[in-house]
């Protein structure tokens, strides 16, 4: 069955759900420790195991399109460096000299045809190799070719640059994303235009992941922002390997895609319903052509906290002045319904895990994302691949 077959299914699928009021549902609810949000083992283990396993969904094509482009991040407290050569070529390296370990770039983007570390001035070339030592008469003897930036295993796809922060570990990305990358390819990804991003701070990273996993909350938690476009509680699943698209129908879904011939429905993303994509274990994005939010959340420097960079994009370049303005207004706007609607409560939430006052938090029949989120996470932290894989 090819893509659009597929969405067209899964488009009849939320019609069903909207005009029969249902959604998607598992056999049972699933109960899930307290301590997985604040204990510091778990958190450890989430780094080791998951974090510096998994490719991770660190950057944009159109954040860095030119040759020579860059961008320093910091990426769950690891920093990276990811630029793009004079060929085109991406490459990921730990930001990290290798005379007395400052960062040669400092965070943020930036274009450049080498490196000087701020420190001693030390300069690195685009593919990482150490090119000069200052004053290297009298510094003495030392292996230059043995002393580049370390690299990370990085590579571009369908419009995003996906690393593994452990040097030589495997990329995958087919055996990963398991085709979840050719909707990308099919919307053209790779040639949108980055608008800009936003850094907001929570709770646990998975307090706050588990809050793009379902829309039981909508009308409670949302009632003027989501509510109005989208009904509560009324979602459909499916996996690709660990990566979910939760499909959210619109109150017109009805009115959209009953119109049309069936065989276009698979083509109408953002009329009558919408995606959101997730990216084991921690990025969501929304994927609307006006703007796009696509949140990357990091785990903070302690369990009780995260680091999230939400990511603006849209498929048209930006016009003038006025447009601008405009897209700036948005991008705040989303920024402060996702700190003030979803991230809030998240930090309350941490405060009522660590209480003591229940030893589990459940996730119901219908919040299936949480539940396979939370069963892949959990297939990861055992550390046996010849464990069964979660399945959907
Ligand atoms: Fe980079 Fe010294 S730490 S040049």
């Amino acid at each position: 069955m090819n893509r659009v077959q597929r969405v067209g299914d899964v488009a009849e699928i939320m019609l069903d759900y909207v005009e029969n009021n249902k959604t998607f549902l598992t056999d049972k609810p699933m109960r899930v420790p307290s301590r997985t949000y604040t204990d510091k083992d778990q958190w450890k283990a989430e780094m080791e195991l998951v974090f510096k396993r998994v490719p991770l969904m660190l950057a944009f094509t159109a954040e860095l399109p030119h040759p020579g482009d860059y961008k320093a991040m910091d990426a769950a407290g690891l920093p990276v460096l990811i630029n793009r050569d004079r060929e085109g070529k991406v490459r990921a390296f730990l930001n990290v000299c290798s005379h007395r370990a400052s960062p040669v770039a400092a965070e943020g983007h930036g274009n450049c045809a080498r490196f000087t570390c701020k420190y001693h001035g030390w300069t690195f070339a685009q593919d990482g190799r150490l090119i000069g030592i200052s004053e290297a008469g009298k510094f003495g003897e030392v292996e230059k070719t043995a002393m580049g930036l370390r690299e990370l295993p990085c590579e571009e796809r369908a419009g995003m640059i996906f690393a593994c922060l452990t040097p030589n570990a495997p990329l995958d990305l087919d055996r990963f994303y398991r085709g979840m990358l050719d909707d990308y390819v099919a919307l053209d990804f790779a040639n949108w235009t980055w608008l800009g991003s936003r850094v907001i701070e929570g709770a646990n990273w998975k307090i706050a992941f588990d809050g793009y996993l379902e829309g039981y909350h909508f009308s409670s938690l949302h009632p003027e922002t989501i509510a109005p476009r989208t009904p509560s509680n009324c979602m459909h699943y499916e996996g690709f390997g660990p990566n979910i698209r939760i499909g959210f129908p619109q109150r017109r879904i009805s009115e959209a895609l009953r119109p049309l011939p069936r065989e276009s429905w698979g083509e109408q993303e953002n009329n009558g319903y919408d995606f959101v994509r997730i990216f084991f274990p921690n990025v969501s994005a929304f994927i609307a052509p006006e703007i796009t939010q696509i949140a990357q959340l990091f785990p903070g420097p302690t369990p009780d906290r995260n680091r999230t960079v939400l990511n603006y994009l849209r498929r048209e370049p930006i016009r003038d002045e006025e447009d601008r303005a405009q897209v700036e207004a948005a991008i705040n706007f989303f920024r402060d319904v996702t700190y003030n609607e979803d991230y809030l409560i998240g930090l309350e939430i941490q405060k009522g895990l660590e209480s003591g006052a229940h030893d589990e938090l459940v996730f119901g029949r219908n919040e299936r994302g949480n539940q396979y989120f939370h069963e892949w996470l959990n297939w990861y932290l055992e550390d046996d691949a010849s464990a069964p894989e979660p399945v959907l």
